[in-house]
């Protein structure tokens, strides 16, 4: 048995709990009020209304409770090649809203800065109900990434001023670390958290692809909400490197990014697929050569092989089995479309037993994954 199973069966125990709760209400996931949610303070998952799920992500008194599959905004104009007009994101992410979702994904890097905007103005209406996160420490300059970091404490507070407008909030309910910076000890970043929470500006704090001793020294100045890092079937490594098992020692919440392995889990791209190269960035990734995604092919198809007979797409198999490690992990897919976002938060419905869900696992883990999910500069940015 893996790391991972720890995680799995109490999980699996309370999220199926809830489902099962949440199947009696309502068969389907209905249309919701975003407003109905209500800080509990404990680790567990709770249903709401309607078939939606909530979950709490931290402790005390940076617990947030929020629903528990969120949505990256980041593809709706950064990064994942053509994407509908301004008009028709808005309107997704509205319908996202109606149908409870109360977490919302972006950062000051994405577009630089458009991608924020956008999540700015759609979420404007609802200030105060939904919870719309961000990250600093990419440097930007006139409205350009320059690929370096700063996470000193003069930038993270302008960056913080200037996200505040973007975003079209008062205080921001979560502020993510994107990247570590070399140049600025861990402990200076947490205090400045410290100071942006005392002054209002922020509510919370988290981190994204950093350490387990990272984590550590961050949580013990200013108590952490979220760890944000890649985690999906195809990239288990937070189990191995003690990031889950500190989370949940330490009582912070984890959301896993790009829980569908940026789309390739979906099962809609393939060695075929042609990115746009000025603005998709899956071109530069060694997994998302031609050579690997025939070869990594074999591991959609398991899902999907596992989803056939359980009325299952790939894509609800992939967030299922995400959301069943445990009760504090929150994944934030991504969309441009109406129909994809409504069948993941399907994926809500679905009852799996704790043993389907280990074959499963144990089917892929057979599946050698050719490709590496970085290349050489972008993973020089990942504090491991
Ligand atoms: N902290 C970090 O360093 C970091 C890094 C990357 C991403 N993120 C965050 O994580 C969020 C999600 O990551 P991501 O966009 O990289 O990856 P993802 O959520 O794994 O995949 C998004 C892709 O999957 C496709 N998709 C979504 N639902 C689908 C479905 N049901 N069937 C088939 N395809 C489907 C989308 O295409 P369609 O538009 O066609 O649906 C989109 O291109 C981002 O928006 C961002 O907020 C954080």
């Amino acid at each position: 048995m893996n790391k991972g199973s720890e995680f799995s069966r109490r999980g699996f125990l309370k999220t199926m709990a809830a489902v099962g709760a949440a199947l009696t209400l309502n068969p389907t996931i209905n249309k919701v009020s975003a407003a109905n949610t209500v800080l509990n303070g404990s680790n567990d998952s709770v249903v709401k209304k309607d078939g939606m799920e909530y979950r709490v992500l931290g402790s005390g008194k940076a617990a947030m409770e929020v629903s528990a599959l969120g949505l990256g905004c980041m593809g709706m104009n950064y990064n994942r090649s053509q994407s509908p007009d301004k008009k028709e994101c808005i309107r997704i992410i509205h319908e996202a809203v109606d149908r409870g979702v109360t977490l919302f994904d972006t950062a000051i890097i994405y577009g630089p800065l458009r991608n924020e905007l956008l999540a700015g103005e759609a979420l404007a209406p609802y200030k105060g109900r939904v919870n719309l996160t961000t990250k600093f420490g990419h440097e930007v300059i006139d409205g350009k990434g320059t690929g370096r970091q700063d996470s000193s404490r003069a930038t993270v507070r302008r960056y913080c001023e200037e996200s505040l407008k973007r975003l079209r909030l008062d205080t921001i309910p979560l502020f993510y670390q994107h990247r570590f910076d070399p140049n600025t000890p861990v402990e200076e970043v947490a205090e400045t958290m410290n100071e942006l929470i005392r002054e209002g500006k922020i509510q919370r704090w988290g981190m994204c692809e950093v350490s387990a001793d990272t984590i550590r020294k961050a949580h013990a100045i200013c108590p952490l909400t979220a760890i944000q890092s890649e985690y999906h079937l195809m990239h288990r490594l937070v189990e191995e490197n003690g990031v889950l098992d500190t989370c949940k020692e330490l009582g912070i919440g984890f959301v896993p990014y790009s829980p569908l392995n940026r789309g390739f889990l979906g099962g809609c791209i393939n060695e075929y697929t042609v990115f746009d190269v000025n603005n998709d960035n899956r071109h530069t990734l060694p997994r998302f050569q031609p050579e690997a995604m025939r070869a990594n092919t074999r591991i959609v198809n398991e899902l999907q092989n596992f989803g056939r007979t359980r009325g299952m797409t790939s894509s609800q198999v992939a967030l299922g089995w995400l959301l069943h490690k445990a009760p504090w992990i929150v994944p934030i897919p991504g969309t441009t479309k109406e129909s994809h976002l409504l069948e993941n938060l399907h994926t809500l419905a679905f009852n799996v037993t704790d043993s389907d869900w280990e074959a499963l696992e144990m089917a892929v883990a057979k599946i050698p994954v050719v490709g590496d999910r970085y290349n050489a500069e972008q993973q020089k940015q990942v504090g491991y």
